[in-house]
């Protein structure tokens, strides 16, 4: 059975095919971890969750959702961060971290960029961002790829989902620049490429490099799964290892959500690319989890929602199955 097997990409060896993806919690201060964040995160370790991805961290101090998200900006950030790490690595997980820039959903940015002045929803308008600015950015993914080594993660994605700064450069429903970081898929791409770039310079090669992807934008003008296909082609496998694949968050939509909403994107990406691929969305249950890597819908399932709620869901999955695997000691009377 898949979702209790181990799994290794790159130097990361997984216990099994469980993630927790990325949720902000919106309860740092100055960007600092504190210990809420490191009980949040090794308590899902204690559950046995197999991959944590510790929530969008924003590279910049104006490139958090808010003022309250986790962020990666100084040097003072790493030794927080990499109290997370060492409570997580105590219960055999392995643990990542997402690098963020929130553009022109970053609610308390000033000044608050994005690749073109158009606000999204209700929010203050962005400006648009210069040269020198978009130069900045891809620094602080540089920087920020260097700490996220230094606080000992294992995994690292990019955030270039849910509308923020990336994917408004990807999208043609916020990107209308007419310099080399607009117009053609080449153009609305060239953030994505220099990002992945030079995060790789920090993040050593043996260690495994995600992307988180909106596979659907839910506009006919937006992009649509085959566009991140071919996005996702042009990047060289090896230098990214995985796509973690959601949808949605350029425009104020809600998609139609039901339990695996999201299989149908994940699955695609898995076929027509070469990377490990992570989906979700809405999936609650062990038997649809275990069916979805079967019928290789995806290498990995991520578990949000559910992972808020219950901590400990892989262990009762885990009974649900009738898949033997290791409880923490502590609690193994209560197995
Ligand atoms: C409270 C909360 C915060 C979230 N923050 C992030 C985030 O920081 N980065 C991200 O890529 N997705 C974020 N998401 C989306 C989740 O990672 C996940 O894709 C989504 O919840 C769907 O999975 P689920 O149905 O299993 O919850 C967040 C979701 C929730 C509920």
């Amino acid at each position: 059975m898949k979702l209790f097997k181990e799994i290794e990409i790159k130097d990361m060896k997984l216990k099994n095919r469980i993630v927790m993806p990325p949720m902000c919690m919106y309860s740092a201060v100055d960007g600092f971890a504190n210990d809420f964040h490191v009980i949040h995160y090794a308590t899902r370790a204690a559950g046995q969750i197999g991959l944590i991805t510790v929530e969008a961290t924003a590279v910049l101090p104006n490139g958090g959702i808010t003022k309250d998200d986790l962020g990666i900006w100084s040097d003072d950030h790493i030794k927080p961060l990499s109290w997370i790490v060492n409570r997580v690595h105590y219960f055999g997980s392995k643990i990542g971290i997402q690098l963020s820039h929130a553009g022109r959903k970053a609610r308390d940015a000033n000044p608050k960029i994005a690749p073109s002045p158009i606000p999204y929803g209700d929010l203050t308008s962005p400006t648009e961002m210069s040269i020198n600015q978009i130069k900045e950015v891809v620094e602080a993914f540089k920087a920020g790829a260097k700490r996220a080594y230094q606080a000992g993660f294992d995994y690292l994605e990019i955030h270039a989902a849910h509308g923020y700064l990336i994917n408004e450069f990807l999208s043609p429903l916020s990107n209308f620049r007419s310099d080399s970081y607009g117009g053609s898929f080449e153009g609305r791409m060239q953030l994505l490429k220099e990002v992945i770039i030079a995060v790789r310079n920090e993040w050593h090669i043996e260690k495994p490099l995600g992307i988180r992807i909106s596979a659907s934008e839910y506009h006919q003008d937006g992009l649509k799964p085959k566009d991140l296909v071919e996005i996702l082609n042009k990047i060289t496998p090896g230098v990214v290892d995985v796509i973690n694949v959601s949808s949605g968050g350029v425009i104020n939509v809600k998609p139609d959500s039901y339990p695996g909403y999201q299989l149908g994107f994940s699955k695609k990406i898995k076929a027509e690319t070469p990377f490990f691929v992570m989906g979700g969305g809405l999936v609650n249950d062990a038997r649809m989890a275990s069916d979805a890597l079967e019928d290789d819908e995806a290498d990995l399932i991520y578990f949000g929602r559910l992972a808020l709620r219950d901590p400990y869901f892989p262990l009762k999955f885990s009974q649900r199955l009738g898949a033997e695997i290791e409880w923490p000691k502590q609690y193994v009377r209560a197995k």
